[in-house]
Order: C-alpha cells, then sequence, then structure tokens
C-alpha cells in the first residue's frame, strides 16, 4: 500500500478494518485521498477548541509535577515543542517558567503555526518562537534542557527512518542529561481504538476520528483515519474542516531499542493515574515516556 491509498487494508494477522465500524461512501474516501497525509491545515481553524486545549491541560501538569523534581523553574531554561500544533501545551509552560526561559515550537502546518500565534497574541509571560517546519528535515534549537513531543506526534512521523532521524535530532539537541518527554499511541490503541469511531461532541462542535484501516509493517503497524469535524458557525450555518491521519507504532521493544540508539542513556514510562486516563478518551493505550540525554 503507498500512502495514496486509503482504501481499507487487507492483513497477514486479520487486524481490524476501519470499514468494520462504520460507513464511509465511496464518494467521502475518494475526496480524502486529496487531502494530503497528516495535513492539519483544514482542521487547524477547529483543532485548539476540538483536542489541543483539553489536551495540553491534561499532559501538561503530568510534565510539570515531573519535571519539578529535575529543574528549578525560576531558573532559565530552554524547552523545544516539536509538532507543537496550535501551540496549547507552550502557552502553558509559559505560565510556569521564568521570564528569561526560551520556549520553541516546530510544526509543519502553516495552519496550525498561524492558530497558535493568533493565540498568543491574547497575551502570554513568555513569548514562544515558533517555526513552520518538518521534523525530519528541520534544523532544531541546540542545548535545550527539555525537549517535548506531545499527542501522538510522533506516530505522525510516516517511516520507520524517520523516527531514527527525529530521535537523533532530539538527543543532539538536547544538554548533557536533558530530558525528552512524550507519549506514542501504541500498536494497541493504532489497531484496537482507532479503528473503532471515537467522537468528541461539545457545544457547536462534533470532532470524530473513524478508522480506514490498519496493517503490520515489520516491527510497526500503521494506521489511518479520516479526522472529520463540524463546527456550527455564528450565522447557525454548519462548516465542516477534515484531515487524513496516518499513524505509525513500533512494538514497545522496538522503541526502547530505536531510543538506545538513538544515544538515550536511561528510557521509561511515566505512570498514568486511572484517575488522568480517565479525563479523556485519547490517553486510552497511549505510552508516555521520560528519556534522558
Ligand atoms: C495530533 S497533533 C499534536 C499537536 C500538539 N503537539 C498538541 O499537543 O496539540 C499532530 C501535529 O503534528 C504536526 N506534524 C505532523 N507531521 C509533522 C512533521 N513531519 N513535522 C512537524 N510537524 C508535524 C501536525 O501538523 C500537527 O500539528
Amino acid at each position: 500500500m503507498d500512502d495514496g491509498d486509503i482504501r481499507p487494508v487487507e492483513s497477514h494477522r486479520e487486524l481490524p478494518k476501519g470499514s468494520d465500524f462504520s460507513q464511509i461512501s465511496p464518494e467521502v474516501l475518494k475526496a480524502s485521498e486529496s487531502w494530503g497525509v497528516n495535513d492539519y491545515n483544514d482542521i487547524s481553524e477547529v483543532y485548539e477548541d476540538a483536542m489541543g486545549a483539553d489536551m495540553a491541560e491534561i499532559i501538561f501538569p503530568v510534565h510539570k509535577q515531573l519535571l519539578a523534581t529535575e529543574l528549578n523553574f525560576a531558573e532559565k531554561h530552554r524547552f523545544l515543542d516539536v509538532c507543537c500544533g496550535t501551540g496549547s501545551y507552550l502557552r502553558q509552560l509559559s505560565q510556569a517558567v521564568s521570564s528569561d526561559s526560551e520556549l520553541y515550537g516546530l510544526d509543519l502546518s502553516k495552519g496550525q503555526i498561524e492558530a497558535a500565534r493568533e493565540k498568543d497574541a491574547g497575551g502570554i509571560p513568555v513569548k514562544i518562537k515558533y517555526a513552520e517546519g518538518d521534523a525530519v528535515t528541520t534544523e532544531f534549537p541546540q542545548q535545550c534542557d527539555v525537549v517535548t513531543m506531545n499527542l501522538d506526534t510522533m506516530n505522525h512521523l510516516q517511516r520507520p527512518e524517520d523516527w531514527e532521524v527525529v530521535l537523533k535530532k532530539i538527543h543532539d539537541a538536547l544538554k548533557p542529561d536533558g530530558l525528552f518527554l512524550f507519549d506514542i499511541n501504541t500498536q494497541k490503541r493504532l489497531v484496537q481504538d482507532l479503528n473503532f469511531p471515537e467522537v468528541i461532541v461539545k457545544p457547536g462542535l462534533v470532532h470524530m476520528d473513524i478508522g480506514i484501516g490498519s496493517e503490520e509493517m515489520g516491527d510497526f503497524i500503521k494506521q489511518q483515519h479520516l479526522m472529520l469535524a463540524f463546527k456550527t458557525m455564528p450565522d447557525g450555518t454548519i462548516k465542516d474542516y477534515h484531515a487524513r491521519i496516518q499513524h505509525i507504532a513500533p512494538t514497545e521493544e522496538k522503541l526502547y531499542e530505536m531510543l538506545g540508539a538513538a544515544g538515550f542513556t536511561s528510557a521509561q514510562p511515566v505512570p498514568i493515574s486511572q484517575e488522568v486516563r480517565g479525563k479523556h478518551i485519547f490517553l486510552k493505550n497511549r505510552l508516555f515516556i521520560k528519556a534522558r540525554k
């Protein structure tokens, strides 16, 4: 299967197919072929309200508690958030760090970066420096104390070799002893959860992820889903937004092997309480990792 082919995928292991759980018309499937894999430009207008802000409000406190044992927030530090989306995590960070700390955000999507800058224009304690670019090829700020990749952004890197490149780049961008905090959708989440539709319903906004199919790729599993959102506009009309998302996820063994190969001296799961996991459906089968240079 190439990246342009989003028909339900048959697999050796009889993985569930999106078409087992949803009925997507051929016209919509055909239209989605022109959306561009992992292109958030269309959905960026509703991304923050649909999920970005909610997830940052859950993930940031977990990181803050963990970082409080590692560094003094009152001192100057450099943070880099790779695939920062609409900047929701960095805005939370901005409230917690010293006024001379440096916050960097990088994202591939012009729409996401524009939305981030718009949100920041409302006023934040520490200015965030954004760049638009591909995490695989864009140069990262160096000598970072902490690098983050939140909300399954690692899964968005499309090829196993992209994971290796980005892990090495993050390792190299960290100061000695620096920390890399990230979360991934596990293989279980790709196959068991994301092949079922997941729906977020808010006043005037409905967001859904609808699985199309999954397949095995050696140590990785690849899954594709359509992201659809419907927003009620002030004049009562409904506007729709879309993205075609492809995730890949390695076995946990492969993940730790790649972290070691990138040079990280330690890596372990961050425990997430049931209470926190219960706060959002996106936290199901999500693995949080703390890795140290
Ligand atoms: C699920 S969103 C997560 C955004 C943000 N980290 C958050 O917590 O809200 C995935 C983001 O990854 C970005 N992305 C996908 N592939 C990328 C790449 N190769 N380089 C940089 N950003 C990428 C998308 O544009 C999107 O904003």
